[in-house]
């Protein structure tokens, strides 16, 4: 089993893998925000790719998410679990705790989200955009880890790079989503495209600007995720050994493109 895993702010590595090589591949999209290093751990190959490159050198607007997305789909992974540092934006998701991300809402202007155009038109389902089965196996993983976590949430994605004005953040909290962060849309998107399973957790690293007397910036995300880091390597490596190759077979994901391309096929 092929497990693709995208590492957000603080986690740039996974330990414990063993034939480590790495893989750079160029793609119809460019080239991938890094290598992937592919090595073995708990009997299955697994994939990972540091999202804004080792050294942090794309900004969320500037991750080339299409190459990467289609690099795991070169590689042929069954599933890509995502790990980010977001803001909470609920009193009850403290710093420090795990979300299962189970909806998105998309606020970002700016950024390149699907495969298709150029001729060829495709409407894909994302009502459900994240996997249930895998977030399944995440969430009981974190459980068994002892790890602090909410079964679901809604991700707000802004386009930053900067953080929210507290007007924003305000009016974002009335919304009612639980997290907000700036990468995982479009890669969601294009990974439900790809028709591979994805699931995002999502690390709260800080209550955003909308709490009295709270304040984010990098210093405080980065001392945050390292205080986490080590439960999100229990909590991938928990998921990695318990996670069969049948588990997923029913993934929304999977059929993602059927009925899908409305472009007639003389046409393409
Ligand atoms: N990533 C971590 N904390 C964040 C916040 N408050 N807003 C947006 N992205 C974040």
């Amino acid at each position: 089993m092929k497990i693709g895993i995208i590492g957000g702010s603080g986690l740039y590595n996974i330990e414990g893998l063993t034939d480590v090589e790495e893989i750079y591949l160029e793609t119809p999209f460019g080239k991938p925000s890094d290598a992937y290093i592919h090595g073995k751990l708990e009997g299955k190959d697994v994939y990972f790719l540091p999202r804004h490159g080792r050294g942090h050198v794309y900004l969320p607007s500037e991750v080339p998410y299409r190459a990467n997305i289609y690099g795991f789909k070169m590689l042929g992974v069954d599933c890509i679990i995502s790990v980010s540092a977001v803001g909470s934006m609920k009193e009850e998701i403290k710093p420090g705790d795990f979300v299962i991300v189970t909806q998105f809402f998309d606020r970002t202007k700016n950024r390149p989200s699907t495969f298709f155009g150029n001729g060829i038109v495709a409407h894909i389902p994302f009502d459900t955009p994240t996997c249930p089965l895998l977030n399944e196996i995440i969430y009981n993983a974190c459980v068994e880890e002892g790890i602090p976590v909410h079964k679901e949430g809604t991700y707000i994605c802004i386009e930053g790079p900067q953080f929210s004005t507290k007007a924003e953040s305000k009016i974002y909290r009335s919304w009612g989503v639980d997290v907000i962060g700036m990468t995982n849309i479009p890669e969601a998107k294009l990974a439900r495209e790809a028709e591979i399973p994805y699931s995002s957790v999502a690390l709260a690293t800080d209550y955003d600007v909308w709490k009295e007397g709270e304040e984010v910036n990098v210093e405080k995300v980065l001392e945050t995720m390292a205080k986490n880091i080590e439960n999100a390597k229990r909590m991938l490596k928990r998921v990695i050994k318990n996670i069969k190759p049948e588990d997923l077979e029913n993934s929304p994901a999977r059929t993602a493109l059927v009925g899908a391309i409305q472009t007639k096929p003389e046409y393409i």
